[in-house]
């Protein structure tokens, strides 16, 4: 009977909807947490654990070694998000460094580098952009919260006119693309994300004054909710973002500055939990600061 097959017919072309919207549900969902697909645990044996459904991971430091990952794919410019929960209670000496960068001599990298400390006392979240491998660009802050309490998100917006790293959405530090002065700016190289949790207490805490106390270890790090949706990512020579699918002209992060409340929280944040500036360092820069501390 043609009348029923129409029926049936009309039945399956009302579930294939439906089955399409089920069914990729989890799998669209898993480019903002997945840690499997994006990444891969590369020293540290079992101090790198992917948990929770690949939703969760976590880094751990022993006396014997931390441990470490890094994307499975590399990128040329992006919003890349991630949150991260630091290593709780006494993390003197313990180092957390959070970071993009390219290879060989002439590398470009943006880091987010989080120097542990004794129990009650602030973390220092230290910061740098090294491009065609000069560095000499840091900047630290204490933050506005306790970073070991719970997960924060940290992010990293790099297009070709500039570079923030956010808190919580908040800027804390902008690198402007200032080619124009003779700056180098990265924007050829593709980078890889890096992390890794380390002892630094040759240095970290205080200038390495206060010793990692390896009676509180492990100390573990954790890693959630990774978003790099709006990134283009770069293989053999092509980036996503130029494929006819996905025009470049339509990203609106790829050609994104910071607005005037952008610029007000960056200064608030630059005020109020700046606690060193490379580009207010005249005695270590005899010769005179480095020439992108003069114009911004
Ligand atoms: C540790 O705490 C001290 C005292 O509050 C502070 O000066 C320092 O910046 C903190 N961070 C590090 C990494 O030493």
């Amino acid at each position: 009977m043609p009348s029923s097959t129409t029926c049936s017919n009309y039945l399956l072309l009302l579930f294939i909807p439906l089955l399409i919207c089920i069914l990729p549900s989890s799998s669209s969902s898993s480019s903002s947490s997945n840690f499997n697909q994006h990444f891969q645990i590369t020293w540290g044996d079992a101090r790198a654990k992917i948990l929770n459904n690949d939703q969760l991971l976590t880094l751990s430091l022993d006396k014997a070694s931390g441990s470490g990952f890094q994307s499975k794919n590399q990128y040329l410019f992006g919003k890349i998000d991630m949150q991260l929960k630091l290593v709780s209670g006494n993390s003197a000496g313990t180092v957390t460094a959070y970071y993009l960068s390219s290879k060989g001599g002439a590398w470009d990298e943006i880091d987010f580098e989080f120097l542990g400390n004794l129990s009650g006392q602030p973390y220092t979240l230290h910061t740098n952009v090294f491009s065609q491998g000069k560095g000499n660009r840091e900047q630290q802050f204490h933050l506005w919260f306790d970073p070991t309490a719970d997960f924060h998100t940290y992010s990293i917006l790099w297009n070709p006119q500039l570079i923030v790293f956010s808190v919580d959405g908040t800027p804390i530090r902008e690198f402007k693309n200032l080619e124009s002065i003779g700056v180098a700016f990265p924007k050829k190289q593709a980078m890889r994300i890096y992390s890794s949790l380390w002892n630094g207490d040759d240095w970290a805490t205080r200038g390495g004054l206060i010793k990692t106390d390896w009676s509180k270890a492990p100390f573990t790090a954790s890693y959630r909710n990774f978003n790099a949706d709006n990134a283009c990512i770069w293989n053999s020579g092509k980036s996503s973002c130029t494929s006819s699918k996905s025009p470049a002209s339509s990203a609106s992060w790829l050609s994104q500055e910071l607005d005037s409340t952008g610029q007000q929280r960056l200064r608030w944040v630059q005020k109020n939990y700046m606690i060193y500036n490379y580009c207010s360092d005249k005695k270590r820069f005899p010769q005179g600061l480095p020439l992108e501390c003069t114009h911004s």
